[in-house]
């Protein structure tokens, strides 16, 4: 298949990216605007080959889009183009809007209108990767999101994408667009920009700078390795059934704090005896406004549907992390100075 893949230069996308070439016979063309989270350096693996393609256009501009689908002749889209950090749409919420909510309406009419104009008709696949952000945040108690939890989104990020959800879920009802979603847990993984959680602690613990927990480091994320995320998504895309969704998870809930401590204690085993513990470099900041407490996916429907289940531990897959990113400074180092230094984001507001 032909495969149009939007944000194929971030960190999910490229992971995505490199998964087809590598385990699939499957032409990709890349539609990545490249904004300050794409870098070229995570698809550098795959990038020489006849298969791939990158185009940089951005999804809200409707003409380039039809150019460029045009040009390839797609059989399917794989749409993860996003803004996707939720400090940064607590700071400036309009590129969210735009990019999240408009970029996904216009690719949607562009792939509609694809789908028409080549004969393809409800052949052609749409596959939305979207976040369980949009289910808003779960109590300690309650059972773990899956298909049927209502949305309840809490930041402009994750409103952003419920509403980039029920765009997907309409063109399907009413154009009959064969859409599928999946709506995944927190990633991680190589190649994930330093601003999140995980690669943000590595490289400043790496560093010894103090590493800020907010609030008290005990809101609860469910961790997903990327490339078992990435091997969901194509197994939704080529055997997903037009109009559902599929709730994808690590099965790995851990406190914030326990995340960040383990980190530090892999990194002390690295560098050996001698130096300081790095739990030490841990601080307690001001919360995250509207910070949601705890997410969890149940994920049996795609383990029953689509035969999918997570390959990694979270500690196997959190050890090869860190070991990605000290074997891997060329890919960080530049980011930093750069893009973005560390400093705290989502507390202004505007
Ligand atoms: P990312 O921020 O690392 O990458 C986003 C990519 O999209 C970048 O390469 C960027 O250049 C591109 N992009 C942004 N705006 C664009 C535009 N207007 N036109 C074209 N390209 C544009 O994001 P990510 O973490 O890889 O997330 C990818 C998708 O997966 C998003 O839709 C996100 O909501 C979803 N998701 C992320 C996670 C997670 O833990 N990171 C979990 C579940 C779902
Ligand atoms: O659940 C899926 C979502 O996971 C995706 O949809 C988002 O795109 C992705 O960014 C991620 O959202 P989170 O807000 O959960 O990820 P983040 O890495 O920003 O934060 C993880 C947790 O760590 C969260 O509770 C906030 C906290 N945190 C984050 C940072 C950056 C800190 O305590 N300190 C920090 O410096």
């Amino acid at each position: 298949m032909r495969v149009v893949v939007t944000g194929g230069l971030g960190f999910i996308g490229s992971a995505v990216v490199r998964h087809l070439i590598t385990n699939t016979d499957h032409e990709v063309l890349n539609v990545d605007k490249i904004t300050y989270a794409a870098t070229e350096g995570s698809v550098a693996s795959v990038a020489a080959d006849p298969r791939y393609r990158h185009v940089a256009v951005d999804i809200v501009d409707a003409e380039a889009v039809r150019v460029a689908i045009e040009e390839f002749d797609p059989d399917g889209f794989i749409h993860l183009a996003a803004e996707s950090h939720v400090d940064r749409s607590i700071d400036g919420p309009r590129e969210f809007i735009m990019t999240n909510v408009v970029g996904t309406y216009e690719l949607l009419q562009a792939a509609r209108h694809h789908a028409d104009r080549s004969g393809r008709g409800d052949g052609l696949r749409f596959l939305h990767v979207s976040t369980d952000e949009v289910f808003g945040t779960l109590s300690a108690t309650d059972a773990p999101f899956d298909e049927n939890s209502p949305y309840a989104p809490t930041s402009p990020y994750s409103a952003s994408k419920a509403a980039s959800d029920h765009l997907v879920r309409a063109w399907h009802e009413t154009f009959g667009l064969s859409t599928i979603i999946t709506n995944c847990s927190n990633n991680y993984g190589p190649f994930h920009f330093p601003e999140k959680l995980i690669p943000l602690m590595i490289v400043k613990a790496l560093r010894h700078q103090p590493l800020p927990v907010y609030g008290a480091g005990d809101n609860v994320r469910d961790w997903l390795f990327v490339e078992d995320h990435a091997r969901a998504i194509v197994r939704a895309f080529e055997a997903g059934r037009p109009g559902q969704t599929y709730a994808i998870g690590g099965n790995a809930e851990r406190t914030n704090l326990d995340v960040v401590q383990a980190i530090c204690d892999l990194l002390d085993h690295e560098a050996g005896p001698g130096a300081s513990p790095r739990r030490e470099l841990i601080q307690f900041v001001t919360d995250r406004p509207g910070h949601d407490l705890r997410y969890a996916i149940d994920a049996s429907k795609a383990s029953t549907e689509l035969g999918w289940i997570p390959s990694l531990t979270f500690e196997d897959g959190l050890a090869r992390t860190v070991r990605w990113y000290l074997e891997n400074e060329w890919w960080w180092q530049p980011l930093l100075g750069e893009r973005y230094e560390g400093q705290r984001l989502g507390v202004t507001g505007s």
